[in-house]
């Protein structure tokens, strides 16, 4: 390791970059998450020490800006257009033969053809200005996009700085490919929704939705990826033909899904790839839609040349779409953790694309509203991603037709009026101890991802709620051997079992217990930061919504959520039943134990030169502080920026020391303690 600061902050940055690379696109992580956050930490601080370093296109700048008011408009270099489609066989070879006869030179299928997968997502351009990404744009109308730089420069396969290979960098170099979310990144982030959330209906619709956020912050959290396949000019960069362009896309190491493409000698090798690709499309990472199939050879690309909006030389030859019709054979209403009701259909089960589908769920009233579904119908079924069934219309209304749909006005469990919170579409039953909604939380808690109960599933949860043996939350942390073991089919040894489940789940981490609460709005990641914030339970409980509002990625609604449940008293009470019956969460590990700032209480205030007040705090944080929102006689120091109000004054009355950035910088930078 240097010493010499530039020298360690173009390491790091490197080191970085093949990080992400190895990660997001070759997919086989080279290090732990623990150890990536630990490089990006050490690059943040030498950054913030030594602005003279500072580049746009580090790793540590992938966020940056503040959220805008509207997209500013792009203007495309040379048009985005679309591709004709072919829907069967017989539509393809009439493309074939259409090629044949323009070019009036012997039968296509001497010609060769790049056949790449239609990667279902949002197709995008790329500008790199002497190898830096300066532009990222949105399709558009073709001729004007949307600028969503910020949102794409998040993409952590995405370099912000081309890869200088042999050929050079042109000075100015287009790229085109397509955003998408990969299936299981797509799942995962739905599982972890907060509940009464919908989920996104599918990949492609979620990658849309990420690109064009106004905050890049959120495009950030969300898994996207993105996909190069071609290069506007690519003839006056010396290359040939498609699959030299996505070589060089490669080789500027720019992400390309190289696995999936296949120069084909002619039209029949274009159909064996087509049905390969068909057959195995289910297997893949990412949706696909098709096929598309470029001539492989730029100059002839350029004789065939455009026929308004398409190019004569690629198609895309689509896939049938995976749906079926069956009979909705009913709507039941579901009670979720949190008491949101939700309808799902009860389908005649059918076959979609392989998979047996016999409910759907309908996320909330408006949907069922929306699609006019009603008892009896033909529904077409379609799968997304790649499991989620969705009705997407009424193929054949039921003749007489059943009555509309309407929500409950009680809880189908329980029987309590329903409630509609204003400006939200989700009804919820408000009874705190009604039986399917304390199921449906117990469910949630025993889930692998949460306090991981093993033995917990929901037959034993059912029974434990019908007999009474449970009948709330904090019961299940007091059950013990006896009462279990009378339950049906579980002997004294699974009783055991299961209840020694449960204690080990009483020390699991801070983190997972917060999720574990059920508290809306508070998913895994947000639990994760509320967890480094509080530290302990007891912390927890007394968190204020300053205090929350102060987390990096904190916002008003997640706060008011948090501080809401932490007003219900028998939000209280169960905390308290928690601690009684031993539970004690392990704290997440201190990030830096010897840090110059450890075992200190820091304040930020006012507006620092280059950071924002997160920032900064998490500066303190990394070395080692514990950061506090007010002054009081335990602050150590208040770190104060132009414009510092009253926590300036009242750090004065009370004698704690106010420091500047720049001495704290150099403090941390191992300079002297500026106190
Ligand atoms: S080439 C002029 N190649 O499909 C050629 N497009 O239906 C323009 N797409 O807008 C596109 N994978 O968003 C091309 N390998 C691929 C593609 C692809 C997906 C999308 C793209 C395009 C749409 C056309």
């Amino acid at each position: 390791m240097t010493h010499h600061p530039e020298q360690r902050i173009h390491a790091v940055r490197e080191a970085l970059r093949k990080h992400d690379h190895a990660y997001y696109v070759l997919d086989r992580p080279d290090i732990s998450d623990a150890e990536y956050d630990s490089l990006m930490r050490e690059l943040r601080q030498l950054e913030a020490l030594h602005p003279e370093f500072a580049d746009d296109s580090s790793p540590s700048k992938r966020v940056g800006g503040r959220p805008a008011q509207a997209f500013t408009k792009a203007v495309h270099r040379v048009p985005m257009l679309s591709l004709e489609n072919a829907m069967d066989s017989d539509e393809f070879d009439a493309w074939g033969e259409r090629l044949r006869r323009f070019l009036g030179i012997g039968a296509p299928s001497v010609m060769a053809f790049h056949v790449e997968p239609k990667i279902d997502g949002i197709s995008m351009s790329l500008l790199y200005e002497n190898g830096v990404l300066v532009r990222a744009a949105t399709r558009g109308d073709g001729e004007v996009g949307e600028d969503v730089t910020m949102n794409i420069r998040t993409i952590r396969g995405l370099p912000l700085a081309l890869r200088d290979d042999e050929s050079g960098i042109p000075p100015l170099l287009e790229v085109r490919g397509e955003v998408y979310v990969t299936k299981r990144d797509f799942e995962a982030f739905n599982a972890r929704l907060p509940e009464g959330e919908p989920p996104y209906a599918n990949p492609r619709n979620f990658a849309g939705g990420s690109v064009r956020q106004l905050d890049p912050t959120i495009s950030a959290s969300r898994p996207l990826r993105i996909a190069l396949y071609a290069i506007p000019d690519g003839r006056a960069l010396g290359v040939k033909n498609q699959t030299e362009v996505l070589d060089r896309l490669a080789r500027l190491g720019l992400p390309t899904v190289a696995d999936f493409n296949r120069t084909c000698v002619d039209i029949e090798a274009c159909k064996s790839r087509w049905t390969e690709l068909d057959a195995t499309r289910e297997s893949l990472p990412f949706e696909i839609d098709g096929v598309v199939i470029k001539v492989d050879d730029l100059a002839i690309q350029e004789k065939l040349g455009f026929k308004s909006r398409e190019p004569r030389w690629a198609i895309a030859w689509k896939f049938a779409a995976r749906e079926a019709v069956t009979k909705l054979l009913d709507i039941v209403v579901y009670v979720g953790r949190t008491g949101v009701l939700t309808p799902t259909a009860l389908l005649e089960p059918v076959s979609v694309g392989g998979v047996t589908v016999s409910n759907a769920s309908l996320h909330n009233a408006e949907q069922v509203a929306r699609l006019d579904l009603r008892v009896g119908d033909i529904v077409t079924v379609a799968r997304a991603g790649d499991v989620i069934p969705q009705i997407v219309r009424v193929a054949e209304p039921a003749v007489p037709r059943a009555s509309a749909f309407a929500m409950p006005t009680h809880c189908p469990s329980c029987g309590t009026a329903v409630v509609r919170a204003d400006e939200e579409v989700a009804v919820r039953c408000p009874n705190r101890s009604c039986r399917e909604q304390l199921k449906a939380h117990l469910r949630h808690i025993a889930w692998k991802d949460n306090l991981d109960i093993d033995g917990l599933g929901d037959k034993l949860i059912s029974q434990l709620v019908d007999r009474a043996l449970v009948n709330s939350v904090g019961d299940l942390f007091k059950i013990d051997v006896d009462s279990l073991a009378d339950l049906d089919r579980m002997g004294e040894k699974s009783a055991r079992n299961v209840v020694l489940s449960i204690a080990a789940a009483k020390t699991r981490p801070l983190q997972k217990w917060i999720s574990a609460l059920g508290i809306r709005h508070v998913g895994a990641v947000v639990a994760a930061t509320i967890a480094d914030h509080s530290r302990s339970l007891s912390a927890f409980r007394g968190l204020t919504r300053e205090a929350l509002l102060s987390m990096p990625d904190v916002g008003e609604i997640v706060a008011d959520s948090v501080v809401n449940w932490l007003q219900d008293p028998s939000n209280l009470k169960l905390l308290d039943t928690l601690e009684s019956s031993g539970v004690s969460p392990e704290p997440p590990k201190v990030r830096s134990d010897d840090g110059p700032c450890k075992g200190m209480t820091a304040v930020v205030t006012g507006t620092l030169d280059g950071l924002d007040r997160k920032e900064a705090e998490e500066l303190l944080r990394d070395a080692g502080a514990k950061v506090a929102s007010s002054v009081s006689k335990a602050t150590t120091f208040l770190l104060a920026g132009e414009k510092a109000g009253s926590k300036r004054e009242k750090a004065d009355s009370l004698g704690v020391p106010v420091l500047d950035l720049a001495s704290v910088q150099t403090w941390l930078a191992g300079g002297a303690r500026p106190f």
